[in-house]
């Protein structure tokens, strides 16, 4: 890919996600999202995108990202925290843009609360990435990339 106008990928972490390195670091880890909002930047430099990422605590917030997303990126990366067991919203939103979407979670859901077992976003994904912490950001990152160069 060129580096004259590199693809755009949006990264959008949900709500709790500005409190990582603090909020249930057992579960969490320790990294902080301005630590993954800097690695995604140099990873997406090296895979020759360009990475923007948005954290809101509200969902009408993360509505309107989405649909600004849709002549400005060639795909999505979201984390969607809590919003991710309850947002018709949000798959809706994902699903007018019609962009192709990686979703991505630091923990492992199928092994916490079944709560969390169900994913809104996930039928409106091309496919999941769970379970590996910070990484699974840089996973996620990687398998958008992926999926613009097939298309
Ligand atoms: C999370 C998992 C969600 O169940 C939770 O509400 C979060 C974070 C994760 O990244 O593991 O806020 O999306």
């Amino acid at each position: 890919m060129g580096t004259e106008n590199p693809p755009r990928i949006l990264v959008l972490h949900g709500p709790n996600l500005n409190m990582l390195g603090q909020r249930e670091p057992e579960i969490y880890g320790r990294t902080t999202l301005a630590d993954i909002d800097v690695g995604l930047m140099t990873l997406g430099r090296e895979l020759g995108v360009a990475v923007e990422t948005f954290q809101s605590n509200h969902e009408g917030e993360l509505v309107s990202k989405i649909q600004s997303a849709r002549d400005r990126c060639a795909a999505l990366i979201i984390n969607a925290g809590a919003y991710t067991h309850t947002s018709v919203a949000l798959v809706d939103a994902i699903l007018a843009v019609g962009l192709p979407v990686v979703e991505v979670h630091l923990s492992n859901l199928y092994k916490r609360e079944p709560f969390r077992h169900h994913s809104y976003i996930a039928r409106a994904a091309v496919g999941q990435i769970c379970g590996f912490g910070a990484e699974s950001y840089f996973l996620g990152l990687r398998a958008a990339v992926g999926v613009i160069k097939k298309a």
